[in-house]
């Protein structure tokens, strides 16, 4: 496949990427380590960060990660001051922890929403609002990985969608108050991703799988690499001046249910 990206097009910027020890973050993580960004990983388990780091390592990029859980706002900023001591003031910041599990609201504790709004939606500002000290200004580029739970209600994920929509809000505002400094604030929403722990959890039989891709206008779940790709995207200069928006990688997903008996024309 043709590559829309000069080689080495972040060289010498220092990306932090929350949540980049797996699926689709670890993704990015390597997309943006590959075109020359210095990665730092944060996540709760060292040995998946370990495992995560060296596969950058072993392709020649540079990586390093330390064990942080996103609910405790002094481990993200203390992970932030080592990130800018190893490589220096942060260019890129991803926003990607998450947790998810299906259930319908009766079969919800207080506890269980509160620790998806915690992880996804506290998690997202404890890491945005502590960055503001260690990017760079002008010129940093903060994403936070939202979904499409975000904008469109979806049963048994009331947790996931308020915490996404509070992200997307979170996000829009931060764009406006952080402009003038030079910081763009942007999201990524994206569709079904094949191959991830989200997919896993959220369709899991291949019954669902097949219903599923039918309702998708490119008829075709996504892969790390096209989230990746955005990702890169909205990290280079080309995107100087994209700051606010909710970047759909979704294969249409968004506009509805694509199926061909969704709507059924009348006969004439
Ligand atoms: N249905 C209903 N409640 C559930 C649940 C499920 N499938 N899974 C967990 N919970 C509840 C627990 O019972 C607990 O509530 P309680 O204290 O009232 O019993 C609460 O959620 C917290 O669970 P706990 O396991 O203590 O939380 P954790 O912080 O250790 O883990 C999770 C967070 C639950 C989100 C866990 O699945 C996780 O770590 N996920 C990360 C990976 C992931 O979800 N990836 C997909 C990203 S889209
Ligand atoms: P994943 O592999 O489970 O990624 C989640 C990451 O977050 C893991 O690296 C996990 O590592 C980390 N994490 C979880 N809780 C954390 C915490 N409290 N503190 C710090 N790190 C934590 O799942 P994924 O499917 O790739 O999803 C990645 C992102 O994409 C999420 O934001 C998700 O909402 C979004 N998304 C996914 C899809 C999809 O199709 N998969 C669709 C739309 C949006 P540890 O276990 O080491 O903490």
């Amino acid at each position: 496949m043709a590559d829309a990206f000069k080689d080495q097009v972040l060289a010498g910027k220092v990306a932090y990427i929350a949540g980049g020890s797996s699926g689709i973050n670890l993704g990015i993580a390597q997309r943006l380590a590959a075109q020359g960004a210095k990665v730092a990983i944060v996540s709760r388990s060292q040995d998946k960060i370990d495992a995560a780091v060296k596969t950058i390592t072993d392709a020649g990029g540079t990586a390093w990660g330390t064990s942080v859980d996103v609910r405790d706002y002094a481990g993200v900023e203390t992970s932030l001051a080592a990130t800018r001591d190893k490589f220096g003031e942060i260019d890129v910041l991803v926003s990607g922890a998450a947790g998810n599990f299906l259930a319908p609201v009766v079969g919800m504790s207080a506890n269980a929403f509160k620790t998806v709004v915690d992880i996804d939606l506290i998690g997202t500002f404890n890491v945005f609002r502590a960055c503001f000290d260690y990017v760079k200004k002008p010129g940093a580029s903060l994403i936070a990985i939202t979904a499409g739970q975000g904008t469109h209600p979806m049963m048994f994920q009331a947790h996931a969608c308020a915490a996404k929509a509070g992200i997307n809000m979170l996000t829009r505002v931060l764009a406006m108050e952080w402009g003038p400094a030079g910081i763009r604030v942007n999201g990524i929403s994206p569709g079904p991703i094949s191959e991830t722990e989200g997919m896993q959890r959220l369709a899991a039989s291949p019954a669902a799988e097949a219903a599923l891709k039918g309702r998708i206008p490119l008829r075709d779940y996504g892969t790390k690499r096209d989230i990746a790709d955005m990702a890169l995207y909205l990290a280079s200069d080309n995107a100087a001046y994209i700051t606010g928006a909710i970047l759909d990688v979704d294969g249409g997903s968004s506009l509805g249910d694509a199926s061909p008996n969704a709507l059924t024309p009348p006969k004439r």
